[in-house]
């Protein structure tokens, strides 16, 4: 299998680097406009090969578009991160040019691959991947849903001193303050987190968890890239091996939940074909709310998308 990552910044080189040391793909490209940048990235990747005993090969490229040929899995995480003070929305005059050229490059190369888009404000850049490469929506998909819940899976481990790996969660709605995250569908082996945590620590976690990015550039000055990078591959391992693993990612609505020509975060089938299902679940009437409030502010920077002419 071979997987190529565009963007050798924080989020992209954390990504191949787990895709690499995870044996995911044989052959994982590493691809970025700055010159030598993507090539001393790999080259490093590729010296931790007899350290942590794996045998996948990473490349790089400075914007060589002939060594992603024939990719099955192309993960887009070039554009800018934002500093403290900014909102994702704010990358948009940015990143949306970024993403477009890098989509019609990728597209060009590896007409069969299927394109999972990081690239922030996360919904409305899935979106323009999806406008600029022209291929059935289920192969064309964001990660989000993926780092969101991981941060609020995280956080209910610390808070009830567990193992994360016991915590069930899904979240929806987009990739934003105004996501969705599901305390009724939340559980810890099987246990409804609401018997195990007061009402309050949970609105308190919820709180935290949709204002989780944020948290994090505050701290460093630039945006998450150690989960962000993780959760990216994850998806990539589901798409490679055939998981059909269940996880929420930013997916188009064709009708599902009522909503029709909006990318956001759901729970999916994911395997070798894409997004295999959408599940849709039974919400009640506060979370629909929530999810179309959600949706509400997608659509708006959508119209900025559009107000930009790009496509
Ligand atoms: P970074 O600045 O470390 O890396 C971005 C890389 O993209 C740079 O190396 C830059 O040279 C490269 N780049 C810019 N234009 C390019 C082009 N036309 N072709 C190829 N490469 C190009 O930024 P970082 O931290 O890796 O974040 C990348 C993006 O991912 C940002 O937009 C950020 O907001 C987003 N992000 C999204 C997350 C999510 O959950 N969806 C989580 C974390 C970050
Ligand atoms: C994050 O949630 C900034 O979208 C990025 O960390």
């Amino acid at each position: 299998m071979k997987v190529t990552v565009v963007g050798a910044g924080n989020v992209g080189a954390t990504c191949a680097n787990v895709l690499a040391h995870r044996e995911i793909a044989n052959e994982i490209v590493l691809l970025d406009i700055k010159e030598g940048y993507a090539e001393g990235k790999a080259l490093d990747i590729w010296e931790t090969s007899p350290i942590n005993l794996y045998d996948s090969r990473t490349i790089g490229s400075t914007n060589d578009y002939t060594k992603t040929a024939g990719s099955d899995v192309v993960v887009i995480t070039s554009g800018i991160p934002r500093k403290p003070g900014m909102s994702r929305d704010d990358l948009i005059a940015t990143n949306a040019g970024i993403v477009k050229s890098v989509a019609e490059n990728v597209v060009k190369h590896s007409p069969k691959a299927k394109l999972i888009c990081v690239s922030n404000p996360l919904d409305v850049m899935t979106y323009a991947t999806y406008l600029t490469a022209k291929k059935d929506s289920r192969e064309v998909f964001g990660m989000a849903g993926i780092l969101d819940t991981a941060r609020y899976r995280s956080f209910l481990a610390m808070e009830l001193n567990c193992s994360p790996k016991d915590i069930q969660a899904v979240l929806m709605g987009g990739h934003g303050d105004t996501m969705v995250p599901l305390p009724r569908y939340t559980t810890v082996s099987g246990i409804p987190v609401t018997e195990l945590i007061s009402e309050e620590r949970l609105t308190a976690i919820v709180d935290r968890t949709k204002t989780g990015g944020g948290e994090i550039v505050n701290l460093l000055g630039t945006s998450a890239y150690y989960a962000p990078g993780a959760a990216a591959a994850q998806m990539v391992e589901a798409i490679v091996r055939d998981q059909k693993r269940i996880f929420p990612v930013c997916a188009m609505l064709n009708g599902e939940y009522g909503m029709k020509g909006i990318y956001l975060g759901v729970p999916v089938k994911l395997g070798k074909n894409g997004i295999e299902e959408i599940i849709e679940l039974k919400l009640n009437d506060a979370e629909m709310k929530l999810l179309q409030e959600s949706a509400e502010h997608v659509r708006d920077v959508m119209k900025a998308l559009d107000a930009m002419n790009l496509f």
